[in-house]
Protein backbone atom coordinates (compact mmCIF):
# COMPACT_ATOMS: atom_id res chain seq x y z
CA UNK A 1 0.00 0.00 0.00
CA UNK A 2 0.95 3.08 -0.95
CA UNK A 3 2.17 5.63 2.09
CA UNK A 4 -0.27 8.23 2.64
CA UNK A 5 1.38 11.95 2.10
CA UNK A 6 0.53 13.67 5.44
CA UNK A 7 -0.72 17.16 4.68
CA UNK A 8 1.77 19.50 6.50
CA UNK A 9 0.76 21.30 9.77
CA UNK A 10 0.45 24.80 9.10
CA UNK A 11 2.60 26.33 12.51
CA UNK A 12 0.15 27.43 15.32
CA UNK A 13 0.49 31.48 15.38
CA UNK A 14 1.71 32.74 18.46
CA UNK A 15 -0.61 35.31 19.65
CA UNK A 16 -0.16 37.69 22.69
CA UNK A 17 -2.35 38.58 25.35
CA UNK A 18 -5.45 40.51 24.47
CA UNK A 19 -4.69 43.15 27.96
CA UNK A 20 -0.81 42.80 26.62
CA UNK A 21 -1.59 44.17 23.25
CA UNK A 22 -3.26 47.14 24.23
CA UNK A 23 -0.80 48.36 26.31
CA UNK A 24 1.72 47.77 23.95
CA UNK A 25 -0.19 49.86 21.40
CA UNK A 26 -1.30 53.11 23.37
CA UNK A 27 2.93 53.25 24.28
CA UNK A 28 3.76 52.76 20.92
CA UNK A 29 1.14 55.67 19.78
CA UNK A 30 2.30 57.72 22.40
CA UNK A 31 6.00 57.12 21.88
CA UNK A 32 4.97 57.64 18.22
CA UNK A 33 2.88 60.71 18.28
CA UNK A 34 -0.61 59.41 18.00
CA UNK A 35 0.66 57.27 15.25
CA UNK A 36 -3.01 56.34 14.46
CA UNK A 37 -4.66 59.52 14.19
CA UNK A 38 -5.02 60.92 10.66
CA UNK A 39 -2.45 64.43 11.38
CA UNK A 40 0.79 64.02 11.93
CA UNK A 41 2.03 64.62 15.60
CA UNK A 42 5.01 65.57 16.76
CA UNK A 43 7.02 62.76 18.51
CA UNK A 44 7.26 62.90 22.37
CA UNK A 45 9.98 65.39 23.67
CA UNK A 46 9.82 66.96 20.50
CA UNK A 47 9.32 70.56 19.78
CA UNK A 48 8.89 73.14 17.19
CA UNK A 49 10.49 76.47 17.72
CA UNK A 50 7.57 78.79 16.61
CA UNK A 51 8.47 81.90 14.72
CA UNK A 52 7.25 84.18 17.70
CA UNK A 53 9.75 82.26 20.25
CA UNK A 54 12.89 83.09 17.69
CA UNK A 55 13.57 86.47 19.45
CA UNK A 56 14.69 84.76 23.11
CA UNK A 57 16.08 82.09 20.93
CA UNK A 58 18.30 84.74 19.48
CA UNK A 59 18.67 86.56 22.37
CA UNK A 60 20.24 83.51 23.96
CA UNK A 61 22.56 82.43 21.01
CA UNK A 62 23.82 85.83 20.30
CA UNK A 63 24.99 86.48 23.80
CA UNK A 64 26.13 83.23 24.33
CA UNK A 65 28.49 84.08 20.28
CA UNK A 66 29.41 87.07 21.98
CA UNK A 67 30.52 86.08 25.08
CA UNK A 68 32.47 83.03 23.23
CA UNK A 69 34.00 85.34 21.09
CA UNK A 70 35.12 88.35 23.86
CA UNK A 71 36.75 84.87 26.17
CA UNK A 72 38.48 83.76 22.80
CA UNK A 73 36.83 80.37 22.50
CA UNK A 74 36.56 79.37 18.69
CA UNK A 75 33.42 78.09 17.35
CA UNK A 76 33.25 74.15 16.20
CA UNK A 77 30.56 72.45 14.73
CA UNK A 78 30.25 68.53 15.11
CA UNK A 79 28.18 65.59 14.22
CA UNK A 80 24.99 64.80 14.92
CA UNK A 81 25.16 61.22 14.49
CA UNK A 82 29.06 59.66 16.13
CA UNK A 83 29.95 55.57 16.85
CA UNK A 84 27.76 54.93 20.03
CA UNK A 85 30.93 53.23 21.83
CA UNK A 86 32.63 57.02 21.43
CA UNK A 87 29.82 57.93 24.41
CA UNK A 88 29.74 54.44 26.12
CA UNK A 89 33.26 54.03 26.75
CA UNK A 90 33.45 58.16 27.87
CA UNK A 91 29.88 59.32 29.52
CA UNK A 92 30.28 55.97 30.85
CA UNK A 93 27.94 52.54 30.68
CA UNK A 94 26.72 52.34 33.57
CA UNK A 95 25.17 56.25 33.57
CA UNK A 96 21.35 56.77 32.55
CA UNK A 97 22.87 58.52 29.84
CA UNK A 98 23.68 55.21 27.71
CA UNK A 99 21.97 53.17 29.77
CA UNK A 100 18.68 54.05 29.05
CA UNK A 101 18.92 57.66 27.22
CA UNK A 102 21.10 57.05 24.17
CA UNK A 103 19.35 56.98 20.62
CA UNK A 104 21.24 54.18 19.31
CA UNK A 105 20.75 52.17 16.16
CA UNK A 106 22.42 50.39 13.27
CA UNK A 107 23.68 52.26 9.97
CA UNK A 108 23.28 51.03 6.51
CA UNK A 109 26.78 50.00 6.59
CA UNK A 110 26.01 47.87 9.85
CA UNK A 111 27.78 49.88 12.12
CA UNK A 112 26.20 50.57 15.52
CA UNK A 113 25.68 54.76 15.77
CA UNK A 114 24.24 57.20 18.63
CA UNK A 115 22.48 60.23 18.20
CA UNK A 116 25.03 62.38 20.67
CA UNK A 117 23.29 62.87 23.60
CA UNK A 118 26.15 65.41 24.87
CA UNK A 119 29.06 66.85 23.12
CA UNK A 120 31.83 66.54 25.01
CA UNK A 121 32.82 63.22 23.79
CA UNK A 122 32.71 64.62 20.13
CA UNK A 123 34.96 67.92 21.10
CA UNK A 124 37.83 65.55 22.63
CA UNK A 125 37.61 63.40 19.67
CA UNK A 126 37.90 66.26 17.60
CA UNK A 127 41.01 67.13 19.54
CA UNK A 128 42.73 64.20 18.49
CA UNK A 129 41.38 63.48 15.14
CA UNK A 130 42.47 66.71 14.18
CA UNK A 131 45.98 66.76 15.93
CA UNK A 132 45.25 69.96 18.38
CA UNK A 133 47.83 68.96 20.85
CA UNK A 134 49.95 70.34 18.41
CA UNK A 135 48.40 73.97 18.82
CA UNK A 136 49.00 76.39 21.34
CA UNK A 137 47.36 75.03 24.54
CA UNK A 138 44.74 75.90 25.83
CA UNK A 139 42.26 74.55 22.49
CA UNK A 140 39.36 76.57 23.59
CA UNK A 141 36.06 75.32 21.76
CA UNK A 142 32.39 76.23 21.71
CA UNK A 143 29.55 74.87 19.73
CA UNK A 144 25.80 75.59 20.11
CA UNK A 145 23.54 72.69 18.89
CA UNK A 146 20.41 70.00 19.54
CA UNK A 147 21.55 66.97 21.70
CA UNK A 148 19.34 63.68 21.50
CA UNK A 149 18.22 61.53 25.06
CA UNK A 150 15.31 59.14 24.96
CA UNK A 151 14.32 60.41 28.91
CA UNK A 152 11.07 60.97 30.28
CA UNK A 153 10.02 64.26 28.80
CA UNK A 154 8.47 66.36 30.94
CA UNK A 155 8.87 70.67 31.44
CA UNK A 156 12.07 71.35 31.12
CA UNK A 157 13.35 68.03 29.86
CA UNK A 158 12.69 67.00 26.14
CA UNK A 159 14.28 64.59 24.17
CA UNK A 160 15.78 67.00 21.37
CA UNK A 161 17.59 69.93 23.15
CA UNK A 162 19.79 72.22 22.56
CA UNK A 163 23.16 72.98 24.18
CA UNK A 164 25.74 75.90 23.98
CA UNK A 165 29.13 74.28 25.33
CA UNK A 166 32.58 75.36 25.83
CA UNK A 167 35.32 73.43 26.13
CA UNK A 168 39.04 74.22 27.40
CA UNK A 169 41.52 72.06 26.29
CA UNK A 170 45.57 71.65 27.59
CA UNK A 171 45.52 73.08 30.83
CA UNK A 172 45.11 71.51 33.71
CA UNK A 173 45.29 75.07 36.47
CA UNK A 174 42.73 75.89 38.50
CA UNK A 175 42.16 78.87 37.09
CA UNK A 176 41.16 77.81 33.82
CA UNK A 177 37.56 75.77 36.13
CA UNK A 178 37.30 79.54 37.46
CA UNK A 179 37.54 81.16 34.30
CA UNK A 180 34.88 79.16 32.60
CA UNK A 181 32.24 79.13 35.48
CA UNK A 182 32.91 83.19 34.94
CA UNK A 183 32.18 82.70 31.21
CA UNK A 184 28.97 80.87 32.28
CA UNK A 185 28.25 83.61 34.44
CA UNK A 186 28.48 86.09 32.52
CA UNK A 187 26.23 85.00 29.79
CA UNK A 188 23.47 84.69 32.77
CA UNK A 189 24.52 87.98 34.05
CA UNK A 190 24.48 89.48 30.81
CA UNK A 191 20.60 88.11 29.78
CA UNK A 192 19.46 89.16 33.30
CA UNK A 193 19.26 86.24 35.10
CA UNK A 194 19.95 85.61 38.50
CA UNK A 195 21.69 82.29 39.25
CA UNK A 196 23.53 80.34 42.04
CA UNK A 197 26.67 78.01 41.39
CA UNK A 198 26.91 74.78 43.14
CA UNK A 199 30.13 73.77 42.95
CA UNK A 200 32.02 70.29 44.65
CA UNK A 201 35.25 68.20 43.31
CA UNK A 202 35.13 64.63 43.13
CA UNK A 203 39.31 64.27 43.19
CA UNK A 204 41.28 61.78 41.02
CA UNK A 205 39.50 58.19 39.90
CA UNK A 206 42.55 57.10 42.58
CA UNK A 207 41.05 59.34 45.75
CA UNK A 208 37.47 58.50 44.36
CA UNK A 209 38.39 54.93 45.07
CA UNK A 210 38.87 54.83 48.61
CA UNK A 211 35.84 57.05 48.89
CA UNK A 212 33.51 54.62 46.88
CA UNK A 213 34.44 51.91 49.02
CA UNK A 214 33.76 53.94 52.63
CA UNK A 215 30.39 55.05 50.40
CA UNK A 216 29.45 51.34 49.58
CA UNK A 217 29.83 50.12 53.12
CA UNK A 218 28.45 53.03 54.54
CA UNK A 219 25.13 51.83 52.22
CA UNK A 220 25.69 47.94 52.74
CA UNK A 221 23.19 47.75 55.98
CA UNK A 222 20.95 49.82 54.88
CA UNK A 223 20.40 48.10 51.35
CA UNK A 224 16.62 46.99 52.24
CA UNK A 225 15.74 50.72 52.55
CA UNK A 226 17.00 51.93 49.13
CA UNK A 227 14.88 51.43 45.96
CA UNK A 228 15.85 49.18 43.16
CA UNK A 229 17.36 52.22 41.61
CA UNK A 230 19.75 52.98 44.07
CA UNK A 231 20.47 49.41 45.08
CA UNK A 232 21.42 49.54 41.49
CA UNK A 233 23.47 52.12 41.17
CA UNK A 234 25.22 51.12 44.63
CA UNK A 235 26.15 48.34 42.88
CA UNK A 236 27.29 49.38 39.60
CA UNK A 237 27.95 53.30 39.79
CA UNK A 238 28.13 54.17 43.69
CA UNK A 239 29.25 57.77 43.53
CA UNK A 240 25.60 58.06 41.45
CA UNK A 241 23.90 57.60 44.54
CA UNK A 242 24.37 60.58 46.17
CA UNK A 243 22.85 62.23 43.41
CA UNK A 244 19.18 60.41 44.46
CA UNK A 245 16.12 62.07 44.61
CA UNK A 246 14.69 59.21 46.89
CA UNK A 247 13.84 60.29 50.04
CA UNK A 248 14.88 57.23 51.73
CA UNK A 249 18.27 57.50 50.31
CA UNK A 250 18.31 61.64 51.07
CA UNK A 251 17.73 60.78 54.55
CA UNK A 252 20.63 58.20 54.84
CA UNK A 253 23.04 60.83 52.44
CA UNK A 254 22.44 63.08 55.74
CA UNK A 255 25.32 60.69 57.48
CA UNK A 256 27.22 59.57 54.62
CA UNK A 257 30.93 59.92 54.11
CA UNK A 258 31.50 63.11 52.24
CA UNK A 259 33.74 62.77 49.12
CA UNK A 260 35.54 66.16 49.94
CA UNK A 261 37.21 64.44 53.00
CA UNK A 262 38.69 62.13 50.86
CA UNK A 263 40.28 63.99 48.32
CA UNK A 264 44.38 63.53 48.47
CA UNK A 265 46.08 66.88 48.88
CA UNK A 266 46.76 68.00 45.65
CA UNK A 267 43.14 67.41 44.67
CA UNK A 268 41.93 69.86 47.88
CA UNK A 269 44.73 72.12 46.77
CA UNK A 270 42.87 72.85 43.42
CA UNK A 271 39.61 72.71 44.56
CA UNK A 272 40.46 75.57 46.77
CA UNK A 273 42.04 77.69 44.23
CA UNK A 274 39.23 77.58 42.50
CA UNK A 275 37.21 78.73 45.22
CA UNK A 276 39.36 81.70 45.60
CA UNK A 277 38.97 82.49 42.25
CA UNK A 278 35.36 82.49 42.53
CA UNK A 279 35.69 84.73 45.80
CA UNK A 280 38.27 87.06 43.72
CA UNK A 281 35.55 87.56 40.80
CA UNK A 282 32.55 87.82 43.59
CA UNK A 283 30.34 84.72 42.06
CA UNK A 284 28.34 83.51 44.46
CA UNK A 285 28.75 80.01 44.70
CA UNK A 286 27.09 77.17 47.07
CA UNK A 287 29.19 73.84 48.23
CA UNK A 288 27.40 71.14 47.16
CA UNK A 289 28.57 67.61 48.68
CA UNK A 290 26.39 65.64 46.75
CA UNK A 291 27.24 67.30 43.36
CA UNK A 292 28.41 64.44 41.50
CA UNK A 293 27.00 64.99 37.60
CA UNK A 294 25.73 62.38 35.25
CA UNK A 295 28.29 61.42 33.24
CA UNK A 296 31.48 59.29 34.19
CA UNK A 297 34.43 61.15 32.60
CA UNK A 298 34.84 63.72 35.45
CA UNK A 299 37.68 64.24 38.18
CA UNK A 300 38.39 67.12 40.14
CA UNK A 301 35.71 70.60 40.21
CA UNK A 302 32.00 69.85 39.05
CA UNK A 303 29.29 72.17 38.73
CA UNK A 304 26.04 73.71 38.10
CA UNK A 305 24.36 76.92 37.24
CA UNK A 306 20.86 76.64 38.94
CA UNK A 307 18.18 80.34 38.81
CA UNK A 308 19.19 81.57 42.39
CA UNK A 309 14.85 81.60 43.37
CA UNK A 310 14.67 77.64 42.25
CA UNK A 311 13.01 75.57 44.64
CA UNK A 312 11.71 73.10 41.82
CA UNK A 313 12.89 69.49 41.21
CA UNK A 314 16.26 69.60 41.76
CA UNK A 315 16.69 66.85 38.03
CA UNK A 316 15.70 69.93 36.02
CA UNK A 317 16.33 72.34 37.46
CA UNK A 318 19.85 72.96 36.22
CA UNK A 319 20.45 75.95 33.70
CA UNK A 320 23.88 74.45 32.90
CA UNK A 321 26.86 71.86 34.11
CA UNK A 322 29.81 70.79 33.65
CA UNK A 323 33.57 70.27 34.98
CA UNK A 324 37.35 69.16 34.48
CA UNK A 325 37.81 65.72 32.30
CA UNK A 326 41.61 65.50 33.26
CA UNK A 327 41.09 61.64 31.65
CA UNK A 328 39.22 62.23 28.73
CA UNK A 329 41.57 62.86 25.95
CA UNK A 330 43.77 59.75 27.04
CA UNK A 331 40.32 57.51 27.24
CA UNK A 332 40.06 58.14 23.92
CA UNK A 333 43.77 57.05 22.79
CA UNK A 334 45.06 60.36 23.00
CA UNK A 335 48.25 61.56 24.70
CA UNK A 336 47.37 62.72 28.50
CA UNK A 337 45.78 66.49 28.03
CA UNK A 338 43.69 68.24 30.90
CA UNK A 339 40.47 69.41 29.91
CA UNK A 340 37.42 71.37 31.38
CA UNK A 341 34.02 72.76 30.03
CA UNK A 342 30.20 72.88 30.33
CA UNK A 343 27.32 73.07 28.85
CA UNK A 344 24.13 75.33 29.09
CA UNK A 345 20.78 73.85 27.98
CA UNK A 346 18.63 76.02 26.00
CA UNK A 347 15.17 75.43 26.92
CA UNK A 348 15.73 75.99 30.07
CA UNK A 349 17.44 79.36 29.80
CA UNK A 350 14.86 80.75 27.21
CA UNK A 351 11.61 79.48 29.61
CA UNK A 352 13.46 81.28 32.40
CA UNK A 353 13.62 84.20 29.99
CA UNK A 354 9.61 83.97 29.24
CA UNK A 355 8.80 83.80 32.84
CA UNK A 356 10.53 86.54 33.48
CA UNK A 357 8.55 87.83 30.67
CA UNK A 358 11.53 88.70 28.37
CA UNK A 359 10.49 88.71 24.79
CA UNK A 360 12.69 90.63 22.17
CA UNK A 361 11.12 90.71 18.38
CA UNK A 362 12.59 88.45 16.25
CA UNK A 363 13.72 91.36 14.26
CA UNK A 364 13.21 94.57 13.65
CA UNK A 365 9.62 95.66 12.54
CA UNK A 366 9.67 96.99 9.51
CA UNK A 367 8.44 100.49 8.97
CA UNK A 368 7.19 100.41 5.15
CA UNK A 369 4.04 98.79 3.81
CA UNK A 370 3.98 97.98 -0.49
CA UNK A 371 0.54 98.71 -1.61
CA UNK A 372 -0.17 97.27 -5.25
CA UNK A 373 -3.18 97.03 -7.33
CA UNK A 374 -3.08 95.33 -10.68
CA UNK A 375 0.02 92.90 -12.66
CA UNK A 376 1.70 95.67 -14.00
CA UNK A 377 1.62 97.39 -10.29
CA UNK A 378 3.22 93.72 -9.37
CA UNK A 379 5.17 93.54 -11.63
CA UNK A 380 7.07 96.96 -10.52
CA UNK A 381 6.69 96.20 -7.24
CA UNK A 382 8.73 92.55 -7.27
CA UNK A 383 11.77 95.23 -8.73
CA UNK A 384 11.35 98.06 -6.28
CA UNK A 385 11.08 95.73 -3.04
CA UNK A 386 14.28 94.59 -4.37
CA UNK A 387 15.43 98.23 -4.73
CA UNK A 388 14.22 98.98 -1.07
CA UNK A 389 16.38 95.75 0.39
CA UNK A 390 19.20 96.53 -1.47
CA UNK A 391 19.83 100.16 0.42
CA UNK A 392 18.79 98.53 3.91
CA UNK A 393 14.84 99.40 4.10
CA UNK A 394 13.02 96.30 4.92
CA UNK A 395 9.50 96.57 3.49
CA UNK A 396 6.49 94.13 3.93
CA UNK A 397 3.94 93.66 1.20
CA UNK A 398 0.79 91.72 0.84
CA UNK A 399 0.83 90.15 -2.74
CA UNK A 400 -1.46 87.53 -2.24
CA UNK A 401 -3.98 90.31 -1.58
CA UNK A 402 -5.45 92.60 -4.51
CA UNK A 403 -7.93 95.03 -2.93
CA UNK A 404 -6.53 98.23 -1.45
CA UNK A 405 -8.86 98.12 1.13
CA UNK A 406 -7.36 94.63 2.89
CA UNK A 407 -3.80 95.72 2.12
CA UNK A 408 -4.50 99.05 3.60
CA UNK A 409 -5.84 96.89 6.93
CA UNK A 410 -2.52 94.63 6.76
CA UNK A 411 -0.43 97.60 6.76
CA UNK A 412 -2.74 99.03 9.42
CA UNK A 413 -1.95 95.50 11.78
CA UNK A 414 2.00 95.81 10.95
CA UNK A 415 1.80 99.13 12.57
CA UNK A 416 4.21 100.66 9.59
CA UNK A 417 4.84 103.81 9.34
CA UNK A 418 4.69 104.67 5.68
CA UNK A 419 2.61 102.77 2.51
CA UNK A 420 3.41 102.99 -0.51
CA UNK A 421 0.80 102.35 -3.09
CA UNK A 422 1.03 101.54 -6.86
CA UNK A 423 -1.77 101.78 -9.04
CA UNK A 424 -2.30 101.34 -13.12
CA UNK A 425 -2.00 105.09 -13.39
CA UNK A 426 1.32 105.58 -11.45
CA UNK A 427 2.83 102.95 -13.33
CA UNK A 428 1.77 104.54 -16.52
CA UNK A 429 2.87 107.97 -14.85
CA UNK A 430 6.15 106.04 -13.14
CA UNK A 431 4.78 108.12 -10.13
CA UNK A 432 3.90 106.26 -6.73
CA UNK A 433 2.25 107.12 -3.50
CA UNK A 434 3.47 107.65 -0.53
CA UNK A 435 0.71 107.68 2.68
CA UNK A 436 1.70 108.71 6.32
CA UNK A 437 -0.05 106.31 8.28
CA UNK A 438 -0.64 108.39 11.21
CA UNK A 439 -1.82 111.38 9.57
CA UNK A 440 -3.12 110.02 6.53
CA UNK A 441 -1.88 112.32 4.16
CA UNK A 442 -0.78 110.90 0.72
CA UNK A 443 1.93 112.43 -1.73
CA UNK A 444 3.00 111.73 -5.07
CA UNK A 445 6.57 111.05 -6.26
CA UNK A 446 8.62 110.10 -8.64
CA UNK A 447 9.26 106.48 -8.14
CA UNK A 448 12.83 106.45 -9.14
CA UNK A 449 13.26 108.77 -6.53
CA UNK A 450 11.29 106.86 -3.94
CA UNK A 451 14.28 105.12 -1.97
CA UNK A 452 15.83 107.96 -1.03
CA UNK A 453 12.14 110.08 -0.67
CA UNK A 454 11.47 107.16 2.18
CA UNK A 455 14.99 106.88 4.00
CA UNK A 456 15.20 110.41 4.45
CA UNK A 457 11.45 110.60 5.59
CA UNK A 458 12.09 107.54 7.94
CA UNK A 459 14.78 109.25 9.37
CA UNK A 460 12.37 112.00 9.56
CA UNK A 461 14.71 114.38 7.70
CA UNK A 462 12.42 116.66 5.54
CA UNK A 463 12.06 115.12 2.08
CA UNK A 464 12.45 117.20 -0.28
CA UNK A 465 9.46 118.43 -2.16
CA UNK A 466 8.07 116.56 -4.69
CA UNK A 467 5.88 118.41 -7.30
CA UNK A 468 2.84 116.04 -8.07
CA UNK A 469 4.11 114.24 -11.31
CA UNK A 470 0.79 114.54 -13.67
CA UNK A 471 2.08 114.22 -16.87
P1 LIG B 1 24.62 67.75 31.28
O1 LIG B 1 24.51 68.19 32.70
O2 LIG B 1 24.17 66.39 30.96
O3 LIG B 1 26.14 67.93 30.85
O4 LIG B 1 23.83 68.77 30.36
C1 LIG B 1 24.06 70.15 30.43
C2 LIG B 1 22.76 70.91 30.47
O5 LIG B 1 21.92 70.53 29.38
C3 LIG B 1 21.89 70.62 31.70
O6 LIG B 1 22.31 71.39 32.80
C4 LIG B 1 20.52 71.02 31.21
O7 LIG B 1 20.35 72.43 31.32
C5 LIG B 1 20.57 70.66 29.75
N1 LIG B 1 19.88 69.36 29.56
C6 LIG B 1 20.34 68.13 29.80
N2 LIG B 1 19.42 67.19 29.50
C7 LIG B 1 18.34 67.87 29.05
C8 LIG B 1 17.05 67.49 28.57
N3 LIG B 1 16.69 66.20 28.46
N4 LIG B 1 16.17 68.46 28.18
C9 LIG B 1 16.52 69.77 28.27
N5 LIG B 1 17.72 70.19 28.70
C10 LIG B 1 18.61 69.26 29.09
C11 LIG B 1 26.63 67.64 29.62
O8 LIG B 1 25.96 67.37 28.67
C12 LIG B 1 28.13 67.83 29.53
N6 LIG B 1 28.56 67.49 28.17
C13 LIG B 1 28.52 69.25 29.90
C14 LIG B 1 29.99 69.48 29.83
C15 LIG B 1 30.67 70.14 28.86
N7 LIG B 1 30.88 69.04 30.71
C16 LIG B 1 32.09 69.41 30.31
N8 LIG B 1 31.97 70.06 29.19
Amino acid sequence: MPLKKEKPVPPKKITKPVVEKVVEKKEKDEEEGGKSSKTFELLRGFRDILPEEQGRWNLVRDTVRSIAESYSFDRIDLPILERSDLFQKTVGKATDIVEKEMYVFTDPSNRSVALRPEATASAARAYISHGMLDRPQPVKMWYVGPMFRHDRPQAGRYRQFYQAGFESFGVDEPIVDAQLIVLGAQIFRELGLDIKVEINSIGTPECRQAYLAELTSYFRPHRNKLSEDDKRRLQKNPLRILDSKEEATLELLQGAPQILDWLDDKSKEHFMKVLEFLEEVEIPYVLNPHLVRGLDYYTHTVFEFVLAQDEGDKSQSALGGGGRYDGLIQLLGGRPTPGCGFALGLERIVRALDAKGVNPPERSKPSVFFAQLGDAARRVGLKLFEEFRRAGVPVVEAFGKSALKGQLESANKLGVQLTLILGQKEVLDGTIIIRDMESGAQEIVDVKKVVQIVKKKLHKEPAPAEAPVSE
